[in-house]
């Protein structure tokens, strides 16, 4: 059977490498992003560079969405060159961007009015294993919706977890976040008290290294807090927006949550010292002594 033809939507850190691994699997690519220069290289890759998001969807049978946040994706989609007008009968959306509960919400009722299935598909990993296609999928929708979801989901990922209806997937995604980010934070703040003390960052990180206080990610963010250098994965403005969700999601449900906040407060100092398109464990920066 013939793939589908993808429109994906946001050829940034993650949609790069989405896009790279969709093409490599065969499938038909269409693609747009707001600044036409960061989608243009994947022409030479064989996808076509639409002009809008319309534009991109003309054709596809799946509209993927990989942007920034909730408005970002709302502006991608509505209106008249949005994504969804695009769209022709019996095509779905997949919706990856992390946006929270309310856009989810949202873009799922404007996905109804279209008459389009939608599927809440957000993602774990980062840029490099979206480059290798292991990104784990936390996806949500319409039962009916899954078998054609599939093959997109084995291109980009390694793994997919179905989790119920649209909005759950989204729901397991801020949960997961907030274990990330609550790593990130206590690292940040482990090699600025070990600098603090004069011990050694590295002795530290060895000490963990291979044992169940030691996961991969501290080894990872550590060596750049340790270089005092951040090439972006993913950046400090986006960590910043997903603790702002998870606060917000938290908030809703009745629960305080006050290590999200003094996280929220870092992530905003890092990005006063300059650093918000820097990797999040510039969060260092805002922690250390002197900051
Ligand atoms: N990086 C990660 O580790 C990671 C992991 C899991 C999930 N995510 C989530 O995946 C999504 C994309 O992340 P990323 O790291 O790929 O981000 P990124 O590299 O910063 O790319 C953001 C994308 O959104 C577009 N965009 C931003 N504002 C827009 C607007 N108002 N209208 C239209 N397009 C807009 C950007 O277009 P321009 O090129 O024109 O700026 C770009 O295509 C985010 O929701 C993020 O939270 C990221």
């Amino acid at each position: 059977m013939a793939k589908e033809t993808i429109a994906l939507l946001g050829t940034g850190t993650m949609g790069t490498g989405m896009a790279h691994n969709l093409l490599a699997a065969g499938f038909g690519l269409r693609v747009w992003n707001r600044t036409r220069d960061r989608a243009e290289p994947l022409a030479e890759r064989g996808a076509a560079v639409a002009s809008t998001p319309a534009e991109a969807a003309e054709g596809a049978g799946i509209l993927l969405t990989m942007l920034a946040d909730g408005e970002a994706v709302e502006a991608a989609v509505a209106g008249p060159s949005g994504g969804l007008s695009g769209l022709g009968d019996g095509a779905l959306w997949v919706q990856s961007s992390t946006v929270g509960m309310d856009d989810t919400d949202r873009l799922g009722a404007l996905a109804a009015e279209r008459r389009v299935a939608f599927v809440d598909a957000p993602v774990l990993g980062t840029k490099q294993p979206a480059e290798q296609g292991q990104l784990v999928v936390l996806a949500s929708g319409p039962e009916e919706a899954r078998e054609r979801c599939q093959p997109l989901f084995d291109a980009i990922g390694s793994r997919t977890i179905w989790v119920g209806e649209a909005g759950r997937g989204t729901r397991l995604k801020l949960v997961t976040n907030t274990w990330i980010t609550g790593l990130l934070g206590a690292l940040g703040s482990t090699i600025a008290l070990a600098r603090a003390l004069d011990v050694d960052p590295e002795q530290f990180l060895g000490a963990i290294e291979g044992g169940p206080l030691g996961p991969a990610y501290a080894r990872l963010k550590g060596d750049m807090m340790k270089a005092g250098d951040y090439p972006t994965s993913f950046s400090v403005t986006l960590a910043a927006k997903d603790v702002r969700l998870a606060r917000q999601a938290a908030a809703k449900a009745g629960l305080d949550l006050p290590l999200l906040g003094v996280i929220a407060g870092q992530f905003a100092a890092a990005a006063d010292l300059g650093l918000g398109d820097a990797d999040m464990a510039a969060i260092y920066e805002a922690t250390r002594r002197g900051a």
